[in-house]
């Protein structure tokens, strides 16, 4: 079978990775990929959101199955594109990825199906959303509407706060259009737990949960990344919880999705909050996490492609998805200054055996060396068989992992641990 993958960061690499364990993959494209993964893909110089090349790329090189990864492409509708040249793909057509693409949406849809989320309001005029913020509670949550790099999310801790939020996003197109509509919420304070799912529309299979690090520096300090390392399990996802998460939240989300017309295949990413008197719907993404994945199929055990083409074909009910009952930990290794401003092209070296536990992002090869190119670099991952003892071992790999500038928080993995104590 001859596989295409479209994207090219740690999640992709992660992905490709693992499909590489089905002896049936001949072949697999990645659409940019990147040159870290150059051992494990064909990279092809294609950006995921030019849906005319991947189109025709698919096409010319008679593509069995694709893999739709990150949430541009999917919210500009490549599935819909590839499906309409007969090739079927992982992940959801536009129609569902709008879950992701608006804000607006998946907040009126938790509304409408009663799926707990935090209390909002939604603005398309920048008046009401100022004299809105004059008067709610704070602290206050002030995203952007559509998507914006995981960027779009301001916690407002005072009015003043809020009111430069509202007006960078509706006046200034801080995130051009994507902040012409605002959704302003509820302040909400609990642990956070990622669960992502397999679905094919008509049964959801959670997979192990996982917990990510998103602020750049150490005890939780600094700006928001797109995430500096994960660990699954999530200790503070219980069995109750998860219980509980699949009656109120995963199978009314699916029932919704359906009712709707929009049904959703592919992986749904649940972003959660604990919260006393049960857990609430942060976000949904209409896709696999950054760096969630690098811990979350490390773990599994069932053969991905037969899982991936299960919610293709709505056969998902008779397809096992187990996963080890190991833990996992990955250690994102950065360009220092990430995410502002951080210098690039610097050489990277990895030990043989760091390599084998790293999944790179933000590198390209030049001359033959491998440089860097982002600010997310690489990110290592270490299963064993407790959170500490993963926690310890992905550091020590990590330390594998060389570059001028290179920036790794200290304490992933801390605040789950401290959930044991
Ligand atoms: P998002 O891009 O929607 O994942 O939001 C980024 C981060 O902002 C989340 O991971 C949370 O830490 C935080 N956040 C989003 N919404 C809320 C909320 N209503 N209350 C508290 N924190 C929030
Ligand atoms: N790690 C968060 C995300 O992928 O959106």
């Amino acid at each position: 079978m001859k596989i295409m993958v479209v994207g090219g960061g740690g999640r992709e690499h992660t992905i490709i990775k693992k499909l590489k364990e089905n002896q049936t993959i001949t072949e697999i494209f990645a659409l940019p990929g990147n040159g870290g993964m150059a051992k494990d893909a064909t990279c092809v110089n294609i950006a995921a959101t030019d849906l005319d090349g991947i189109v025709a790329f698919a096409k010319e090189n008679a593509i069995d199955y694709a893999v739709v990864a990150p949430d541009d492409p999917l919210v500009l509708g490549c599935v819909d594109r590839l499906n309409e040249i007969g090739i079927p793909c992982f992940g959801p057509n536009a129609k569902a990825a709008i879950i992701e693409g608006s804000k607006a949406f998946s907040k009126d849809l938790m509304k409408k199906y009663n799926i707990p989320t935090a209390t909002y309001e939604t603005f398309t005029d920048i008046e009401k959303a100022l004299a809105y913020v004059e008067s709610c509670a704070i602290p206050v949550v002030v995203k952007a509407d559509g998507l914006a790099l995981g960027k779009g999310v301001i916690i407002a801790q005072n009015r003043q706060e809020a009111i430069d939020a509202v007006t960078d996003m509706m006046a200034n197109a801080k995130f051009g259009k994507s902040g012409s509509t605002v959704v302003i919420e509820e302040f909400l304070t609990g642990p956070e737990v990622s669960v992502l799912a397999f679905t094919d529309g008509n049964v959801v299979k959670p997979m192990v949960s996982s917990m990510d690090h998103k602020r750049a520096g150490d005890n939780d300090t600094g700006l928001n990344t797109g995430g500096m390392g994960t660990i699954a399990p999530n200790p503070y996802y219980t069995e109750d919880i998860a219980k509980t998460c699949m009656k109120t939240i995963f199978l009314p989300t699916i029932a919704a999705m359906n009712a709707e017309g929009r049904t959703f295949r592919g992986c749904l990413y649940f972003g959660l909050m604990l919260i006393p008197n049960g857990p609430k719907v942060i976000e949904y993404n209409c896709r696999f996490g950054d760096p969630e994945t690098q811990v979350v199929l490390p773990l599994l055990e069932s053969d991905l492609l037969t899982v991936m083409q299960a919610t293709t074909n709505g056969t998902l009910a008779d397809t096992e998805v187990k996963f080890s009952d190991k833990c996992a930990c990955c250690v994102v290794t950065a360009s220092a200054g990430y995410p502002a401003s951080y210098e690039k092209g610097f050489e990277i070296t990895m030990t043989e055996e760091a390599e084998k536990h790293t999944y790179v992002a933000g590198a390209k090869l030049e001359n033959g060396k491998l440089v860097t190119s982002g600010g997310r670099v690489t990110g290592t991952t270490a299963v064993a068989d407790t959170l500490q003892q993963a926690v310890s071992e992905a550091y020590r790999l990590a330390d594998g992992v060389c570059f001028q500038n290179a920036y790794r928080r200290s304490d992933i993995g801390q605040r789950g641990l401290a959930a044991y104590k």
